[in-house]
């Protein structure tokens, strides 16, 4: 197989955005965030992700499109939430909090668990009893987090920490949180300074709505410091059962096998919509076997390894091409590539689960050498 070269116009990247003694998201964006010298630095030394050229999916929008996946999976505990917490648990620290506490489908309490962890604070973390994937799960306990499963889903859990975080001493760390989007911006940052602009279109999966707001928030502000000169447009995609933006209405039992997004009354409802408006982009939904197809795509063609919920952006990409989406809306002159960043917000090891469900296991064999050799097609 051909390998494409890296340096061709439509894949490169910028080479001054390679860092040397990297210090995580706060440190290298110091100047757009709420931190003072008093502000202690809790890192684990999250951000500054790869965004990799797609050469499959690139090939798959056609000519004049080129595709990056913005790989957040690799992010200390596996995704993106850490960009957020590295503020949200700094911030808590130099207020004089000593706990802290969400509700999460998995995700943000093994961000909260880790990075209270490391500040030397308590963790509580409400989950909905058995819908949260096994290795967001694994996290939150090692780390230290006082787990509680409720009888219940996301929102009725978040509803829960909202009231009790307004009563007592406890600091509340979901995206309600400003300090989580205002860290949760640096991705944007990282992908227009890695690319050298904004993208033409941002495409990422929706649920409780705090990534969205956050990443829109950040280009805005790159544009008004004149980092950038246009915007991307956002494209944000719910999964088809837990798609309260697209009907217009809450989901009072949602359900998708994207237990990451698998929410009924986004907290960002509000910030999404603006997103999608002032961007002129579009909130719309996938279907979990289009949400599984795209996992195993990126998984097979791509070499990246996704949770579900990230492969809604990849499933919505593909959902827009076969609308003919991007060539309708693409204003750009004929000979220019316009450049679209997937956001792959968590890694697939979060939930292996799902990876040998959806695919065969492997065959038991005789460890006999001729058997593998046929087995193999090679004898
Ligand atoms: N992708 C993954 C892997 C997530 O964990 C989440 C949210 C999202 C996408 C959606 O981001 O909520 O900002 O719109 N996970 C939260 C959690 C809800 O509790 O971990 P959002």
């Amino acid at each position: 197989m051909k390998i494409p070269n890296p340096n061709t116009t439509k894949s490169k990247i910028n080479p001054k955005s390679q860092i040397p003694n990297y210090e995580g998201v706060i440190k290298r964006y110091r100047e757009y965030l709420p931190v003072t010298n008093k502000t202690p630095i809790i890192t684990l030394k999250e951000g500054n992700t790869p965004l990799i050229y797609a050469n499959y999916l690139s090939k798959m929008l056609g000519k004049n499109f080129a595709v990056y996946l913005k790989y957040e999976g690799l992010n200390p505990t596996g995704s993106f939430k850490d960009r957020g917490m590295t503020m949200a648990i700094s911030k808590a620290c130099e207020e004089g909090s000593s706990a802290v506490m969400c509700a999460s489908t998995g995700n943000t309490s093994a961000s909260a668990a880790a990075y209270a962890a490391k500040a030397g604070m308590k963790c509580i973390v409400l989950i909905p009893k058995g819908a949260i994937a096994l290795g967001k799960l694994s996290q939150s306990l090692i780390h230290g987090a006082q787990v509680l499963a409720v009888d219940g889903n996301f929102d009725a859990a978040l509803e829960l920490v909202r009231e009790i975080t307004a009563k007592y001493p406890i600091t509340l760390v979901n995206s309600l949180n400003p300090y989580r989007i205002e860290g949760q911006k640096t991705a944007s940052f990282e992908i227009c300074d890695t690319l050298g602009s904004a993208p033409g279109f941002q495409v990422m999966p929706v649920g409780n709505a705090g990534n969205i707001t956050a990443y829109w928030k950040g280009y805005k502000e790159y544009k008004a410091k004149k980092k950038i000169t246009r915007l991307p447009v956002m494209l944000g995609f719910q999964a088809e059962g837990a798609a309260p933006i697209v009907r217009g209405h809450p989901i009072k039992e949602p359900q998708t096998i994207a237990t990451a997004i698998r929410i009924g009354n986004p907290a960002s409802w509000l910030q999404a919509e603006a997103a999608r408006d002032e961007s002129g982009g579009l909130i719309d939904m996938v279907s979990d076997k289009q949400i599984l197809a795209a996992y195993k795509l990126l998984a097979s063609k791509e070499g990246i390894f996704v949770e579900p919920a990230s492969a809604a952006s990849v499933a919505g990409l593909l959902k827009l091409k076969k609308e003919n989406y991007f060539r309708r809306v693409t204003k750009s002159p004929s000979h220019q590539v316009t450049r679209i960043t997937c956001i792959l917000t968590g890694h697939g090891l979060k939930d292996p689960d799902r990876a040998i469900k959806s695919i065969k296991e492997p065959r038991v064999i005789k460890p006999n050498l001729k058997a593998i050799l046929r087995e193999i097609g090679y004898a």
